[in-house]
């Protein structure tokens, strides 16, 4: 007899973890992403590990355009030249002989991460991969000029980015690499600061994504909690109360980045191996999450809510699409729904009851507001009750449903016979409304 796929997938938990991960890779298949390291990121131990990432993430058609720093490293070449720099206001004075550090650093780390790319040792996550990496000058400069009567010389800003060239690049496959050198029509060479470059260039390509390596796991707020999801007014909010200058420097990327049209903006660590392919390829992600989506906060419900979950599901009910709840009943059950909340609004719900000692949970009354269909809401809380479910350590997931069985159907969940859900649930099935039954395995 074939094996379970229940079955097959617990001996092989990488082949479950593949599965879970199609959805992903389909929806970063073809999008543009924009990798920002710094210099310490890259002397990191960790970022061999990160290199093999970037390279499977091109091997699964993401564009990828990287922009490294090098502060570190310039400072490491000053230093032991016993060369002095100064500053003004955070931002060094490139002199002649600074420039001549700064194109070093830069040449130098950039011919390394091309060199780490092009690895292709057998039994290494590299094998068989062969990545063309495209760096040039894409980058055009102007300089910062004379500010409060400093001549700031060879440091300067972002005047343009090639985007055509760039996505040229990308079309072909390239991954793209950009230093922080900037040149100018007049034919000069300027230090730019990572930061300007990213904003500028993942707006100029049209980005979906900006990926920020921090030295941490993410932004953390005034307790030290982990922040996992924030929009441009709580960045700015953070960004008042925080004293760390990374994270400040951090932060401020993020919302510049957004304002400039980039939709999503993630920060990451560079320290911990898993961080690159966990924010990507799983729901919950591992870092903080920058958007300029006006914010809308995925929570579970609590008494409060039950006004507003009764507002969006009586409609439903009155359709005969959703079975009655009393507002008792809600009241009493309130714990098990999740709610999207935008504006102090309700505008989704799910449910998810737990059987636990059959490890199986029941989906219910999974409901968007109808102005706000169309952007995969029901889905995104569906995708939460489902890392809730995995929690807690069920295998399986059921829906009895009479007329939502095709969307069902395409969250991975297939028709199945009443036998197959809890004892007590088919006990209480209502053959009248002959609802179907779908399951998904976890
Ligand atoms: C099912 C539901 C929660 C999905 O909401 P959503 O993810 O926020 O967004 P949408 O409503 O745009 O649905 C997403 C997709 O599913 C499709 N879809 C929605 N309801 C469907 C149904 N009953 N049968 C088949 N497909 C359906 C939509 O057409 C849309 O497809 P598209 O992207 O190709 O246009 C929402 O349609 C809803 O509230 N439906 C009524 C309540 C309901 O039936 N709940 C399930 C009972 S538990």
């Amino acid at each position: 007899m074939a094996p379970s796929r229940a079955m097959s997938q617990d001996n092989y938990p990488h082949i479950r973890w593949f599965r879970y991960s199609a959805p992903y890779i389909n929806a970063h298949r073809g999008k543009t992403f924009v990798l920002v390291f710094g210099g310490e990121a890259a002397c990191h131990a960790n970022f061999a590990n990160i290199i093999h990432d970037i390279a499977l993430l091109n091997s699964l058609g993401v564009r990828l355009v990287l922009l490294h720093g090098a502060r570190l490293q310039i400072d490491q070449r000053l230093a032991a030249a016993g060369a002095k720099t100064s500053f003004h206001d955070g931002i060094r004075v490139t002199d002649q002989a600074t420039l001549a550090h700064v194109k070093d650093a830069s040449g130098s780390l950039r011919s390394q991460i091309e060199a780490l790319l092009s690895m292709g040792l057998p039994n290494s996550p590299m094998q068989g991969s062969s990545i063309r990496v495209c760096s040039g000058n894409f980058l055009t400069a102007r300089p910062i000029g004379v500010v409060d009567g400093i001549d700031f010389q060879h440091t300067g800003r972002v005047r343009n980015v090639d985007a055509v060239g760039i996505r040229q690049n990308l079309e072909q496959g390239s991954i793209v690499l950009l230093s922080p050198l900037g040149y100018s029509p007049t034919g000069e060479i300027f230090s730019l600061a990572l930061e300007d470059i990213a904003v500028h260039t993942a707006a100029a390509v049209a980005a979906d994504k900006l990926i920020l390596f921090g030295s941490r796991a993410g932004i953390s707020d005034a307790d030290g909690t982990l922040v996992r999801q924030c929009d441009l007014g709580r960045a700015q909010q953070l960004m008042n109360s925080c004293t760390d200058e990374e994270q400040r420097r951090l932060l401020g990327t993020a919302r510049r980045t957004c304002t400039a049209g980039v939709p999503r903006c993630q920060i990451i660590s560079y320290t911990e191996d898993v961080a690159l392919l966990q924010e990507l390829f799983t729901h919950d992600g591992c870092g903080t999450l920058v958007s300029s989506d006006a914010y809308e906060q995925a929570r579970s419900a609590t008494i409060n809510d039950v006004g507003g979950i009764l507002e969006l599901i009586e409609p439903l009910e009155a359709e005969g699409v959703l079975v009655k709840r009393s507002r008792e009943l809600l009241e009493a059950e309130i714990g098990y729904f999740r709610v999207l909340e935008r504006d102090r609004r309700i505008i989704a719900c799910a449910a998810l009851y737990p059987f636990e000692q059959q490890s199986s949970g029941e989906v219910a009354c999974v409901v968007t507001h109808p102005e706000y269909r169309g952007s995969d809401r029901g889905q995104r809380l569906l995708q939460e009750l489902q890392s809730t479910a995995l929690q807690m350590g069920l295998k399986q997931l059921f829906v009895l449903t009479t007329q939502t069985s095709h969307w069902f159907l395409e969250q991975g969940f297939a028709e199945a016979t009443l036998d197959v859900i809890p004892a007590q649930k088919q006990e209480m099935y209502n053959l009248q409304r002959n609802s179907k039954v779908l399951v998904k395995s976890l």
